[in-house]
């Protein structure tokens, strides 16, 4: 019987400020999902944190889009928002955007990437959390992963990867979605998902076996709330070994802090840094951008690990870089590039500051 590996996660409140969660909140939400376990809901389960957000990562064989499992994670959220204010935690509730669930938690808020899977003879399997960045931000590393050859080798020398990946991308603002085949469409691809604001990766498929490889959070909180309420916060599962990349090729292209979408305000361009678990408490300028990466072994649906994959020195240099790239963006105080382009601005604080210069202007 399939199984289903559903994260599901949210910012509920910060401390300090956005920072990173407090204790009672994550104890709030393992608890929960400890009740759910013995209830027979799921068949394993962990929350996790990256910066001011819960990550719920829930084995259990529903199969995605459960209506149950969605329910029992804004249940979770929503007792842990009643912690958050108790503590009078930054944001309490932030992503919580309506008031009551109604049958599926896409589109209220939280983010969730939800894989199907027939569990293979070993099963590892990496969970990423993002924090201050955005949907859309796995878009540059799915691409190495599956279709960089420079990246995993084994798209050149393991028969099993060879016959490629397809990629589900979907238009975001437009509430579209298309599907490109790699290699040979990747030129058509990147078009596409080289705009990470715009078009995100849902998923990707070996075309080898029609597996999923990989899926992503792609719920985008400024488009579903209409204004800025923080950043997405991305999250992402992706299988490994075998028909997939290995695990080092899943973490290859994190070793290069690419620019995200995201840092102060969910304004600005930063570096997208590989951090350990302990790292994960972004407070320089709300940043910059972090990812951990929690290794799995699945055995019969039950959760062994996480290994924290990016507490090893080879991501060093990586963190430096990040580091470096960060000093540097930061000299640019409000200017672009550092400060997101205007029409990303839109969905920002800014629009409300400048509707008031609006009367002032003069015809030329
Ligand atoms: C970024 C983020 C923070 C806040 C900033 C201002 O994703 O959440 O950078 O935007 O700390 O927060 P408010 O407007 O809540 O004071
Ligand atoms: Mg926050
Ligand atoms: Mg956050």
């Amino acid at each position: 019987m399939p199984q289903t590996l559903s994260v599901i996660k949210a910012d509920i409140g910060g401390f300090v400020g956005h920072s990173a969660m407090h204790p009672e909140v994550l104890n709030e939400g393992r608890e929960r999902l400890a009740q759910a376990v013995q209830s027979g809901l799921l068949i394993d389960a962990q929350a996790q944190a990256c910066g001011d957000d819960m990550f719920l990562i829930m084995s259990h064989d529903r199969g995605q889009d459960n209506v149950d499992i969605h329910r029992f994670a804004w249940d979770t959220f929503v007792s842990g928002t009643e912690i958050a204010k108790k503590l009078k935690l930054y944001g309490a509730g932030q992503d919580l955007l309506v008031d009551a669930f109604s049958g599926n938690i896409r589109g209220m808020g939280p983010g969730s990437a939800e894989l199907e899977l027939v569990e293979r003879q070993s099963e590892p399997v990496m969970v990423f959390m993002g924090d201050k960045t955005s949907s859309g931000s796995f878009n540059l590393p799915f691409y190495k992963m599956f279709s960089d050859p420079f990246n995993t080798a084994g798209l050149v020398i393991a028969e099993a990867l060879h016959a490629g990946f397809a990629y589900e991308v979907q238009d975001l603002k437009n509430h579209k979605k298309i599907v490109f085949n790699s290699p040979e469409e990747i030129y058509d691809l990147l078009v596409f998902i080289g705009s990470p604001a715009h078009y995100a990766i849902k998923r990707v498929v070996a075309r080898s076996t029609g597996e999923v490889a990989a899926v992503s959070s792609t719920e985008k909180l400024s488009l579903i709330a209409g204004r800025y309420v923080g950043k997405d916060d991305p999250t992402a599962i992706v299988r490994m070994q075998g028909a997939f990349p290995a695990v080092g090729e899943v973490l290859e292209p994190f070793t290069t802090p690419y620019i995200v979408e995201g840092f102060m305000r969910g304004s600005h361009y930063g570096p997208w840094m590989p951090v350990a678990m302990a790292d994960a408490t972004p407070s320089r300028f709300d940043g910059p951008p972090r990812v951990v990466a929690l290794g799995f072994q699945l055995a019969n649906g039950k959760l062994v690990g996480p290994r924290d994959m990016f507490a090893d020195v080879s991501f060093n240099n990586a963190r430096q870089e990040a580091n470096d790239i960060s000093d540097f963006l930061r000299k640019h105080g409000p200017f672009e590039p550092h400060r997101l382009p205007l029409d990303e601005m839109e969905y920002t604080t800014m629009p409300a500051v400048a509707a008031k210069m609006a009367n002032r202007w003069a015809d030329i």
